[in-house]
């Protein structure tokens, strides 16, 4: 994607018309909120702002920088940026889908150029609890494949994918590591599969702000057959405060993450079977952020 237009085009994303003036502005968030802002802190601010201009007002510049959205941000950046400000809990939206959509050609570039360690953390993960090279894997939140490449070259031959973008899905496809590949919004939707169908579960980079929720968490057991492996490597600070990084923490997802972990440990549906904290998940600026790679046993 490289460099793109900026602002307009990301408030149209999420429903919003340019130059529309005072509070058509508000009636187009009401025909289009596609993250569900009602009662939310966009639309006090909607409100707030534009107290002194509601019968005349200043457009949609103003609005798309109050819902945290920067202008000529390149690609995952943006990404960046909804998660940092994501009032309206756009998880499982089509405001995420168009993001990673229009990312999907610069994805790997951009995370190579943070030095990515996520989808190795995996792997190493993974095989170190299955080393079995024949079980069936599905790999949550796919992506470009990263995942999938890893897995392939650690010898593991029986993956599928899935993802909420089809346009980053067809990055993946071509990689050639997956048996196939499923257009998913995981979290919203049923996962198009049976009962206890894999014997292994990976979900890299995608418990996040805006990104996959916590929630979904029974369906993934739902899937994993008893005794196979659940594998979430995520970047710390998300779900936990840490210095440096207090921008991205989310308490609600922090909390979340842990209430639905143990939810499923206190009924007997999984249990933890290791975590590891590991330095350079990302390297922003020269700083290695932490990540953390959990593996469950589905009961
Ligand atoms: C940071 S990327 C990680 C991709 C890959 N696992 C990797 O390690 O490179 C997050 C991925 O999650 C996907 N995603 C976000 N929300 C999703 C949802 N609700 N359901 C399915 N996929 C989702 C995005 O499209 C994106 O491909």
């Amino acid at each position: 994607m490289g460099k793109r237009s900026g602002i307009i085009e990301m408030a149209n994303m999420a429903g919003m018309q340019s130059n529309t003036p005072g509070v058509t502005e508000i009636f187009e968030l009401m025909k289009n909120d596609h993250c569900n802002t009602a009662g939310s802190q966009v639309v006090r601010d909607l409100y707030d702002k534009c107290s002194s201009t509601y019968e005349k007002r200043s457009g949609i510049i103003e609005m798309a920088n109050m819902a945290g959205m920067q202008s000529n941000t390149p690609g995952v950046t943006e990404i960046f940026e909804l998660m940092k400000n994501d009032h309206c809990n756009t998880a499982g939206s089509q405001v995420v889908r168009d993001l990673y959509d229009k990312c999907s050609s610069t994805y790997e570039k951009e995370t190579a150029d943070l030095a990515f360690t996520g989808p190795n953390q995996t792997g190493i993960i993974l095989s170190d609890h299955c080393p079995d090279r024949n079980i069936s894997i599905v790999d949550c939140g796919a992506g470009s494949g990263l995942v999938g490449v890893q897995l392939n070259t650690l010898g593991y031959r029986n993956v599928v994918g899935v993802d909420i973008s089809q346009k980053i899905l067809e990055i993946a496809e071509q990689k050639g590591v997956y048996k196939n590949l499923f257009c998913v919004t995981v979290g919203e939707e049923r996962m198009p599969f049976g009962d206890n169908e894999f014997d292994a579960l990976v979900c890299c980079g995608c418990i996040a702000p805006a990104h996959i929720s916590p929630s979904c968490f029974p369906e993934w057991v739902r899937i994993v057959r008893p005794g196979g492996s659940i594998v979430i490597v995520l970047r710390r600070c998300y779900v936990e405060l840490q210095k440096d990084e207090e921008e991205f923490y989310s308490q609600s997802l922090g909390e979340s993450f842990e209430a639905n972990i143990r939810h499923l440990e206190d009924s007997k549906k999984w249990k933890a079977i290791s975590k590891k904290i590991f330095s350079g998940y990302l390297t922003e600026n020269g700083h290695a952020n932490d990540g953390i790679g959990m593996v469950f046993e589905v009961l």
